[in-house]
């Protein structure tokens, strides 16, 4: 019989984090100020990140250790299971052994508490009392909420209007552990104030709760910003999602041929995918792996953005990143997948795309949640809307093989579980999901509104 669960023991849980930066054959290009447009120095994030986080921003060095109270924090949910998923393999008839990297054990729910405590930490370091932040879903609102209550901050949650709306049971489980939670945009700040004008009935956007809660952390002393995806730090910080995987596939002589796994801002992706990824560049991998990062059709950063210079956020307060963007001006529709409506990209995911290192792939959310049935009458556990992105591509290359007759082995990143995203899978069973087809002239406009930078520089 094949192995179903592979558990890594507690005492083998990774305790550096690999930063990807080393092993680059092209350093990223450097973050511009929003208002000069001058490359970024490190005292420019200083008012809303602490120093420890910015110098693992552009840090170079290929280990990074994780601080004692960073483990033992990590250790009360991880090591996390890799899973074959038998039942899924035999009802699609496929000759490809599937795999899943299941990150929904956390107490949050998902990954997002393998960065929300490291930043925590930090910033208590630092002496920060209060972390403001946005969220889409709710699942890096949660993350960080717990975090913050672990090392004994305060929490502000500047969360999607849409999603405060869809996922109610999200703000009750942020206000349990403590945090304050604001629908987006609010009241609260001159960018929420700003868009209400323009637009009352406003669903909100990711870009524009970034707005409000760097705003926040920007104009309190004793406040900084937390960002659960995008930045290379939080990248780094979710690699021990690969590197367990590594392990794990040790463990039954396996290794993956395709790398499956869903795309926000690019944070569960490049943490699964980096450690392969980074043995692939070094030439130590022991095969030559692919990788799909699977994002949503309703907003297309990696399939139909551009590889352009852009902001973060709304208001144009974040500095200037280099990745492939819809423009900070685009409204995503509002789908089911909260986490994965943001129109920017983590730059080095982006630039591994622009290389030809990285594929990408995008599916309307119809056949997201059929993907999503299938899995859960297969292997039982009902994914968040986000991870079943990554369960639609991995079918798909599961029924490619079953055409081709090959073997292959296929990695899944399942990000998180949807317990709390049973609103969408109703609205699913009852017929009633919408699928958001994108028109190019949408797109075309905000695009248009990209800041004109020339990409030699
Ligand atoms: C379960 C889950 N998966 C994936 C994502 C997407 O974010 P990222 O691309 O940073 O992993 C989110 C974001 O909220 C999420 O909640």
């Amino acid at each position: 019989m094949p192995e179903r669960r592979i558990i890594l023991p507690g005492a083998k849980m990774p305790t550096a984090w690999y930063n990807i930066m080393a092993d680059m054959p092209t350093p990223p290009a450097p973050y511009l100020h929003p208002a000069t447009r001058e490359p970024l120095t490190p005292d420019a994030l200083t008012p809303i990140f602490p120093m420890s986080l910015i110098e693992q921003e552009v840090s170079t060095q290929r280990w990074v250790d994780m601080p004692g109270d960073v483990v033992e924090a990590l250790r009360q949910y991880r090591t996390t299971p890799l899973l074959r998923a038998l039942r899924l393999e035999k009802a699609l008839g496929t000759p490809a052994r599937i795999y899943y990297k299941y990150e929904g054990q956390s107490p949050t729910g998902s990954h997002k508490s393998n960065t929300a405590i490291a930043q925590a930490y930090y910033n208590k370091q630092a002496g920060i009392k209060r972390l403001a932040t946005e969220t889409g879903a709710g699942q890096w609102g949660s993350a960080l909420s717990l975090a913050c209550n672990w090392f004994g901050m305060d929490c502000t949650v500047y969360m999607v209007k849409v999603s405060f709306h869809q996922k109610p049971y999200r703000k009750t489980m942020m206000r349990m552990w403590g945090a304050e939670v604001f629908a987006s945009p609010s009241d609260k700040t001159h960018a929420g104030r700003d868009i209400l004008a323009k637009d009352p009935e406003s669903l909100g956007s990711l870009g524009v709760a970034i707005s409000e809660a760097v705003e926040d952390a920007a104009t309190h002393d004793d406040t900084n910003y937390s960002l659960g995806s995008v930045l290379n730090h939080v990248l780094m910080h979710q690699t021990i999602i690969g590197l367990e995987c590594i392990e794990q596939f040790d463990m039954v002589g396996e290794y993956p041929d395709v790398i499956v796994g869903c795309c926000g801002g690019g944070s569960n992706f490049g943490g699964l995918v980096f450690p392969f990824l980074g043995q692939k560049l070094r030439g130590e991998a022991k095969k030559d792996t692919r990788y799909i990062g699977v994002e949503p059709a309703a907003c297309p950063t990696l399939t139909r953005g551009q590889y352009r210079f852009d902001y973060g956020d709304v208001a144009q307060t974040t500095p200037l990143v280099l990745m492939y963007t819809l423009g900070h001006n685009f409204m995503p529709a509002g789908i089911h997948a909260g986490g994965l409506r943001y129109h920017g990209m983590s730059a080095l995911i982006s630039q591994f795309v622009k290389e030809g290192r990285i594929e990408a792939s995008a599916y309307p959310q119809n056949p997201v949640f059929q993907a999503a049935d299938l899995f859960a009458k297969a292997e039982g556990l009902i994914p968040a809307p986000e991870s079943a992105h990554a369960v639609k591509g991995a079918i798909d290359e599961a029924l490619k093989a079953k055409e081709t007759g090959e073997e292959k082995v296929i990695l899944i990143g399942l990000s998180g579980h949807g317990f709390l995203d049973l609103g969408a899978y109703e609205n699913y069973l009852d017929g009633k999901l919408v699928d958001f087809a994108l028109p190019e002239d949408e797109l075309c406009r905000a695009l248009g509104e990209l800041p004109e930078i020339d990409l030699k520089m």
